[in-house]
């Protein structure tokens, strides 16, 4: 692998061109953003952190009935992946009110939803990633009506088979970002990564202990020492 093979550097990760046309290897690099790019550092150990914590549900994901993309890790911070051809959308899976749906409609901080709410937004930055519905989605030929129905299945499974990883080590999930693609057979597949940038979790039983990138979007504390101890709580 080379710097030559690069296809696609993106805000967190860097995405090269594999062997096997099929096959993609992802580097989870140190780099944190957030409000759209704005805010940017960078912190040494960051990339390793996430790429741990992916690599570690995937294949739990994957016993349990979910397609993903993950083949396996390289090193630390460098992993294998079936190259898929993304959804441009930006599923957001929700337990409980955080974050947009606080600002947007009111919900009141830590609110327990009856049951998981599915957001849909458009993965597109230069429109500051808008919600999108079933509708529009169908509009504009993403994915016919059964992939979004397929979609929709596969987010709640991940999401039930995380709260319950999670809730094993006392950490609830509060919401969380996933991404899917269809692979070479046109089967849809978990991809991207689940970690800390894609996860909001808090300490269970209290508001907003955070332990994911909140710590970084809300200048709450030392990202890398929440990032490590969050992955000792998950993955140990
Ligand atoms: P964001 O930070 O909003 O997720 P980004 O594009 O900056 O966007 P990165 O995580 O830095 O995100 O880059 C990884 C890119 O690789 C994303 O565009 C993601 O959709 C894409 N990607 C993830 N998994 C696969 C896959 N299996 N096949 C092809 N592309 C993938
Ligand atoms: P959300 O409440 O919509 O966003 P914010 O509070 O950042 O405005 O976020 C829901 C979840 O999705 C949360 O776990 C963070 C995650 N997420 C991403 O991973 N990437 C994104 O671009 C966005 C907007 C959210």
């Amino acid at each position: 692998m080379s710097e030559g093979n690069l296809l696609y550097k993106g805000k967190a990760k860097s995405v090269f061109a594999a062997d096997d046309s099929n096959v993609l290897s992802v580097v989870f690099r140190d780099d944190i953003t957030a409000l759209d790019g704005l805010k940017k550092n960078t912190f040494e150990g960051k990339g390793a952190c996430n790429a741990k914590v992916t690599a570690y549900f995937y294949p739990i994901l994957e016993k349990n009935g979910v397609p993903t993309h993950f083949i396996k890790s390289v090193n630390e911070t460098t992993q294998l992946v079936r190259k898929l051809k993304m959804i441009p959308l930006e599923v957001v899976v929700r337990n409980r009110a955080a974050g947009s749906l606080v600002r947007n409609y009111g919900f009141t901080e830590g609110q327990y939803l009856e049951k998981p709410i599915i957001v849909m937004d458009l993965k597109d930055d230069s429109r500051h990633d808008p919600m999108i519905n079933d509708d529009i989605i169908l509009a504009l030929k993403f994915v016919t009506e059964t992939e979004l129905a397929e979609i929709k299945r596969l987010a709640l499974l991940v999401n039930k088979i995380l709260k319950e990883n999670l809730a094993e080590k006392n950490i609830d999930l509060i919401d969380m970002k996933l991404e899917f693609g269809k692979d070479n057979e046109g089967l849809i597949r978990l991809g991207d990564e689940i970690s800390m940038d894609s996860l909001r979790l808090w300490d269970k039983g209290e508001i907003c202990a955070s332990m994911d990138k909140d710590i970084y979007r809300k200048d709450k504390g030392d990202v890398m020492e929440v990032y490590r101890k969050t992955v000792e709580r998950i993955v140990n």
